[in-house]
């Protein structure tokens, strides 16, 4: 069963083939039944509005082979519920949550061979996405769209897993108040490139992102929420209505509160508090949890732990038991937190 040419131990986060994707295309307002195909590629008019105008949308999450050899994903139903968030905001159709987790399940089973063995510390990552796919010339919503979901093995998001990244505080915005911060639309990642490959030639893994309006609150990275920790132990993560909602930090909270046992609180955080912060870690699906060991801004560089290339124990604690949950190594604070797909 298990696809004897990866280096499981040995993967980035790169694309690569799998063998099945699910397709789905939405006419008249409606959601015809997806099905799964082979091909890779995708044929559209010059017009459509994913190229003119960036209606474009997507999501991202990922299957585990668990300690008992079963193959789960970690709370799907949040990500189907986002994404029809994120349709709304871009005049897309919402996507039904029970196609979402059809896609899911078909495109996981379809390609198990892909999913990588327990232990290895890699998954497949699973990319839904939907696209204007009618020609549009004026601006407007289109017609026609097409959604897809398709998977590819990864390792870690951050050369060196585990490892504490240095990032930087972006002179650029990534979202405005009443913008698109809080949904997972494309156009959002874009206009984060050209900041990343600043942060990036200066070699800082990810940026920091301000608040737009005052440039004083902390908001979230390029691809992921932040997480802090005090010198007394709790945990605290930035409060705002322009960042991404993540799924990922939503279940550190309760798995810091009811599991672990800390406080937590969400709240609005001042840039120029984060250096009495004890410890401080990016969280995502993508991401995990990646400690940061330095964030260098204008005036100083904030290091944590004392040394910037120690993975503090609170997030190390808040990493093993992320982990645990979704290996199922740990039982998790509800049953539907961790679906059985095969
Ligand atoms: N913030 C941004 C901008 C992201 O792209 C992501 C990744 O999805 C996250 C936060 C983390 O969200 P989640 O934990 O749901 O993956
Ligand atoms: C994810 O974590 O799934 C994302 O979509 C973030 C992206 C930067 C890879």
């Amino acid at each position: 069963m298990e696809n004897t040419n990866i280096d499981w131990s040995n993967l980035g986060f790169n694309y690569s083939k799998t063998d099945k994707r699910y397709v789905a295309t939405c006419k008249n307002g409606k959601w015809e039944k997806g099905k799964l195909i082979e091909d890779e590629t995708i044929t559209l008019n010059e017009s459509a509005g994913v190229f003119q105008y960036a209606q474009t949308c997507f999501e991202g999450l990922k299957a585990y082979t668990a300690k008992n050899g079963k193959v789960v994903v970690f709370r799907p139903d949040l990500n189907a519920k986002r994404m029809a968030d994120t349709c709304k905001r871009l005049c897309i159709p919402e996507l039904p949550k029970e196609m979402f987790l059809d896609a899911v399940e078909q495109v996981v089973k379809a390609n198990a061979s892909y999913v990588p063995p327990f232990g290895t510390s890699a998954s497949l990552y699973l990319r839904p996405f939907i696209i204007g796919s009618s020609p549009v010339i004026g601006v407007q919503a289109c017609e026609e769209y097409h959604f897809r979901l398709f998977a590819l093995p990864v390792g870690s998001y951050f050369k060196g897993g585990l490892a504490p990244i240095k990032i930087m505080v972006s002179d650029f915005d990534r979202a405005a108040p009443n913008g698109t911060g809080d949904i997972k639309a494309g156009l959002n990642y874009a206009m984060s490139l050209y900041a990343s490959k600043l942060a990036k030639a200066q070699g800082y893994a990810e940026n920091m992102f301000l608040d737009a309006k005052t440039r004083t609150y902390v908001e979230e990275a390029g691809g992921a929420n932040f997480i802090f920790v005090t010198k007394d132990k709790k945990i605290v993560t930035p409060k705002s209505d322009s960042i991404l909602p993540s799924i990922t930090r939503r279940s550190l909270l309760v798995v810091a509160k009811e599991i672990l046992g800390y406080e937590v609180e969400e709240r609005k955080i001042r840039l120029d508090e984060v250096e009495n912060f004890a410890e401080c870690g990016l969280c995502g699906t993508a991401a995990v949890i990646s400690p940061v060991g330095l964030i260098h801004t204008k005036e100083k560089d904030i290091i944590f732990n004392g040394d910037e290339t120690v993975v503090g124990p609170v997030i190390k604690e808040l990493y093993k038991t992320l982990v645990g949950i979704q290996l199922g190594e740990i039982d998790p604070p509800a049953d539907d937190w961790v679906r059985e797909i095969v």
